[in-house]
């Protein structure tokens, strides 16, 4: 099948490769010039395991195609992804202009039938959105082209993109449209060879599914955090009851871990937009509304507790921080924790030594020549001389370090530790005063 996919950031670059990699042909547009000119001189945009190898074979076979010439790829695919950017508005609410822009480009050229699928996670109604855009760029050009829209969510997380995108626990697949929901089986038959996987549904269904499913996922982890608050208070151990309630089939061990407060670029915007909505429909999501007053309260733990050791005045003073992405295994920082982190030790006077297996260039990025951030070549280089070490992100180079080596590096054997990575004990055994979430 021929496919074109609109937005070639995580979503769609994952999805055009894995795409073809199944034998489809796909072409990805960008309006980013710069990202496109990279991947057509064979390099790769975001860090993601898996992909770059998968994008270069691809890529050689002849079935993956960039571009940033919007008319060409709306001739390309029968089947039009859309999986541009939903980044929220002023209001929290979920930005539409550039799902819009690239329903209304579909509309501006095609000329026989196509199916418009909605990636790009979107509020309820959007399909409705994107229909009305299509046929008033059609109308304008006073011709009548079928075409039918669809809402497929993508469920993929940012470090194992590729894996669930070959791999789907489901396929959400909203849509009023016989022809179209035999297009999308069609797409989705080699993923899903094992057992069925396919859920197909209405498409305000299929678009509520998404923003449900990472609403109850940020619940976890809000729930989590604050009984880490309360578990500190009585002298519990917050990892002893993840286990002891994780092991309830009923609740499971996943998204159980108490933290920093989630980040990325999709839980925070995701519980902010279904707020949102249910406020433009009278309706109070009260859990919700709590879920994410939780995790802005959960981003300061760490910089209190940070404070409580140092004072408020944290002038002079240098800390070693053990990752800048919003989570192992992306480059990803949208939202992500380090930034509050950081940004609150620099009000407070301090500068920071960072280091981060594949997100400084990102950092970077953000934060161009910022005096007060330094980039470390190893974890270890980052203690060098600080005050304490600050851990940010659960990146498995963390997990089982050289404590004596660490102690002789930094100025201070002082671990703040927002991700519960080692045992309090034999960390303090090692020599270190050692500040977990939730333990003791
Ligand atoms: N990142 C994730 O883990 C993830 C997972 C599931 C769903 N989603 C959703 O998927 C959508 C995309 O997320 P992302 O992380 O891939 O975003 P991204 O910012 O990485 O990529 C979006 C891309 O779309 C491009 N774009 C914008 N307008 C365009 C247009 N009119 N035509 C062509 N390209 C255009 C941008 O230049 C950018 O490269 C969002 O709605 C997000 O909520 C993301």
């Amino acid at each position: 099948m021929k496919i074109t996919i609109i937005g070639t950031g995580y979503v769609g670059l994952v999805t055009g490769t894995c795409l073809a990699e199944v034998g489809n042909e796909v072409m990805c547009l960008d309006v980013d010039t710069r990202k496109i000119e990279l991947l057509n001189r064979g390099g790769i945009p975001i860090y993601e395991p898996g992909l770059e190898d998968l994008v270069k074979r691809n890529v050689a076979a002849g079935r993956l195609h960039f571009t940033t010439d919007v008319a060409k790829s709306v001739a390309f695919g029968q089947v039009q992804f859309i999986a541009v950017g939903t980044p929220p508005d002023e209001d929290g609410s979920a930005d539409l202009q550039y799902v819009v822009a690239a329903a209304r480009n579909i509309g501006r050229y095609m000329d026989d039938y196509k199916v418009i699928v909605d990636k790009s996670t979107v509020p309820v109604g959007t399909a409705d959105k994107v229909r009305a855009a299509v046929r008033e760029q059609l109308a304008r050009r006073g011709v009548d082209i079928p075409f039918s829209v669809a809402s497929n969510p993508e469920f993929l997380k940012e470090g194992a993109a590729v894996e669930d995108f070959m791999r789907p626990d489901r396929i959400v697949i909203g849509t009023d449209d016989a022809r179209a929901l035999e297009i999308m089986r069609t797409i989705y038959a080699p993923f899903q060879r094992n057992h069925e996987r396919l859920i197909a549904m209405d498409i305000r269904s299929a678009e509520l599914t998404k923003y449900a499913a990472n609403a109850m996922l940020a619940t976890r982890i809000s729930f989590m955090n604050e009984l880490a608050l309360l578990a500190e208070k009585l002298g519990a151990d917050i990892e002893h009851v993840r286990q002891g309630i994780g092991s309830d089939p009923r609740i499971g061990y996943h998204f159980l871990y108490p933290g920093v407060g989630y980040g990325g670029s999709c839980f925070p915007k995701d519980v902010q937009a279904l707020q949102r909505t249910a406020a433009e429909h009278g309706v109070t999501l009260r859990v919700i509304n709590a879920v994410e007053q939780a995790n802005e309260h959960q981003k300061q733990v760490l910089l209190n507790k940070i404070k409580g050791r140092f004072g408020d005045d944290l002038s002079g003073r240098r800390f070693a921080l053990w990752g800048l992405a919003f989570k192992p295994n992306t480059d990803d920082m949208r939202e992500a924790p380090s930034r509050v982190i950081m940004e609150g030790l620099w009000r407070a006077g301090a500068t920071v030594r960072a280091y981060d297996p594949v997100a400084m260039h990102e950092a970077r990025r953000i934060y161009g020549d910022e005096p007060r951030l330094a980039y470390a070549d190893s974890p270890m280089e980052a203690l060098d001389g600080a005050d304490a070490l600050v851990i940010v992100t659960e990146w498995k180079v963390f997990r089982s370090p050289d404590f004596d080596a660490m102690r002789a590096r930094l100025q201070q054997p002082v671990i703040f530790d927002g991700r519960n990575l080692y045992e309090p004990k034999v960390v303090r055994e090692a020599g270190f005063e050692y500040f977990p979430i939730g333990r003791h």
